[in-house]
């Protein structure tokens, strides 16, 4: 195997292949949507989700100020639509409208939900911080529903059955995959006692000791920061630019 290297810029192209997914707002009776490829859950029980938005985007103002969003998970079927909601913006006008996507009303909040998806989450903001250039955006969600053709609701998985209905996957610039089969894993459960034999207890004996007082240190820093009341950062001067995701 040969290695190569990755300028740290283009690390993020290593994340590639994730769910894309189409976020919905709306604001002041408008409504908006654009493709948003980071994403990711961040807490089981209250559940949350998380979404990277950078300040460019018209979609910022909308979260911030609608206070609520939708992620809809396309299909390959508006594969176009979705690579197009991502290439203008709604500050120009409504790009919902002009998409001519088919949309209807969510459970529990205004921002619409579209068809030609698989999947649905409905969010309040909770909370939103400055990550580098992008703001991540946490939503609490509020409701979720699944196409019954794409999603096993027995297993609690994408069925990836029918490639028609499976989320679509987001590897960079133009390039979307689907997911091909699903595999189980076989791994053979093993005692501590059994790994104590072959020599590996004692190794995890000190690292479960090391990572309890690194545990403590952290909590007290964490303590001693909130002690502090660290000021939240000023983003009004972070650039305006539109850089490609
Ligand atoms: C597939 C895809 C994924 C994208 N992911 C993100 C993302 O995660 N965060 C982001 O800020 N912009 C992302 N973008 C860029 C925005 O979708 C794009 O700038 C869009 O035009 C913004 O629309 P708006 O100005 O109407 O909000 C992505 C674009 C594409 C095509």
């Amino acid at each position: 195997m040969v290695r190569r290297k990755l300028q740290d810029l283009d690390a993020r192209r290593l994340l590639g292949g994730a769910p894309v997914t189409i976020v919905t707002t709306r604001w002041k009776a408008v409504a908006n949507a654009f493709p948003v490829a980071w994403s990711m859950p961040v807490s089981i029980d209250p559940p949350l989700v998380a979404i990277a938005v950078h300040p460019s985007r018209h979609s910022h103002d909308m979260l911030t100020f609608g206070e609520e969003f939708a992620l809809n998970f396309p299909s390959k079927v508006i594969l176009n639509h979705t690579q197009w909601l991502g290439m203008v913006s709604g500050l120009l006008g409504d790009k919902l409208e002009a998409s001519r996507l088919p949309y209807f009303r969510a459970k529990t909040i205004d921002a619409p939900l579209l068809e030609g998806c698989v999947g649905w989450i409905e969010c309040t903001v909770q909370d939103s911080y400055t990550m580098g250039d992008h703001t991540l955006f946490v939503g609490r969600v509020m409701a979720a529903q699944a196409d019954t053709e794409a999603f096993d609701f027995d297993a609690g998985l994408w069925s990836l059955a029918d490639d028609e209905y499976k989320p679509l996957n987001y590897l960079g610039g133009r390039s979307y995959s689907v997911m091909a089969a699903a595999f189980e894993a076989h791994v053979e459960e093993r005692s501590p006692e059994q790994m104590a034999e072959e020599g590996l207890g004692k190794q995890l004996e000190e690292i479960e000791a090391e990572r309890a007082v690194k545990r403590e240190e952290a909590e007290e820093a964490r303590d001693a920061k909130d002690r502090r009341g660290d000021a939240e950062p000023d983003t009004s001067s972070l650039p305006r630019a539109r850089p490609e995701q």
